[in-house]
């Protein structure tokens, strides 16, 4: 049975205790719900991998108070500094070369020598990780291979008995998972696009570039080329709607019809999501995962997405679901 516990004094305190003791709990971020454990104890992020049916060879990122935790684990460099005075507490995670003898897990970094770091800004989030005193490794909170929970519903629907608590605090406020930027190399690059988009980078490093070879041979053993997928297709730039299809739509559907006739204001409302009728990138990248999840039923034939503009967080949900529709 899995709890799912609503975020108070006591309940923080619990979840606290649990990571101490070992155990995996399901906690809220700014981003999306994140599986944490104790990332000083292999055992217990051994169950992380478990829990998730994640293949061992995908690093995670290690959750950490402040910028002086940060530097404790990993080798920050300058820019690494410019970054993280910027960007944390936030949405972006930093790659960089992890120190020695720091205690974490090898299990965290699959091997590498670089280690995944962020500062979250969920109030929640962060008195976990200052009452648990050790940095907390955390993927998004789904089963491998779906798309990220944004709820802690459809947290514990997707990891099902391997995880016992769920910390909630109502849907995630960005909706998509952390821009992930690696300073470890000789230039930066952004392995994983975000609500921290290129050009807020570029402001601070000129020359970072965005990794193109995401697509067929990721630097982030994460970003595998069917990833964040529903159990249906996913059909994108939809500018009608087949039959049996269900909608997932963004702005005005003024103009679109059923393939079979008819307006799509006629569908039922259980096949119709909109991820912002006013066209805000942000609100709907905040409802992406969420509805996708909602659209995800055996009895629609596939999602027809409509088309999302590729600009500021907007890039980042194409990216995702570009992966969602990979056959
Ligand atoms: O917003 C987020 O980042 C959420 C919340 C919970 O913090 N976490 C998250 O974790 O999305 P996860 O494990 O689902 O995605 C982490 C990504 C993966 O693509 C992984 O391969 C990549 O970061 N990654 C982790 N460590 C890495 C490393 N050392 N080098 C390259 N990529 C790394
Ligand atoms: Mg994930």
């Amino acid at each position: 049975m899995t709890r799912i516990v609503a975020a108070n004094k006591d309940s923080i305190s619990e979840a606290a205790a649990m990571l101490r003791d070992g155990k995996i709990v399901v906690l809220p971020t700014e981003t999306v719900y994140g599986l944490g454990a104790n990332a000083l104890d292999s055992e217990a992020v051994a169950k992380i991998f478990e829990a998730k049916n994640r293949p061992n060879f995908n690093p995670l990122i290690v959750h950490v108070m402040d910028k002086d935790s940060a530097s404790a684990l990993v080798e920050m460099n300058e820019e690494a500094h410019k970054i993280a005075d910027t960007f944390w507490p936030g949405a972006l995670t930093l790659i960089l070369p992890r120190k020695e003898n720091t205690g974490v897990s090898d299990l965290v970094t699959a091997g590498l020598s670089t280690l995944a770091v962020r500062v979250p800004s969920h109030k929640v989030m962060r008195e976990v990780i200052k009452q648990a005193g050790v940095p907390i490794a955390a993927p998004s909170a789904n089963n491998s291979g779906e798309p990220s929970a944004t709820t802690p519903a459809h947290a514990a629907q997707s990891l099902g008995d391997g995880v016992s608590y769920v910390l909630a605090a109502g849907a995630c406020d960005v909706g998509l998972e952390s821009t992930v930027l690696d300073l470890s190399g000789d230039i930066p690059i952004i392995l994983r696009p975000g609500v921290v988009t290129l050009e807020d980078i570029k402001n601070y490093l000129e020359n970072v570039e965005i990794d193109a070879s995401t697509k067929d041979k990721p630097k982030s053993p994460g970003q595998l080329l069917k990833h964040y997928a529903p159990n249906i297709p996913v059909r994108l730039n939809a500018v009608d709607v087949k039959e049996g299809e269900a909608l997932l739509a963004f702005g005005s559907i003024k103009f679109m019809g059923l393939k079979s006739g008819g307006p799509v204001k006629d569908m039922p409302t259980s096949a119709f999501r909109n991820l912002s009728e006013n066209a805000d990138l942000n609100e709907a990248a905040k409802n992406l995962f969420m509805m996708l999840r909602d659209l995800d039923k055996p009895e629609h034939k596939a999602i027809a997405v409509m088309n999302i503009p590729d600009e500021e967080i907007g890039v980042a949900m194409n990216e995702r679901l570009a992966r969602a529709a990979q056959k």
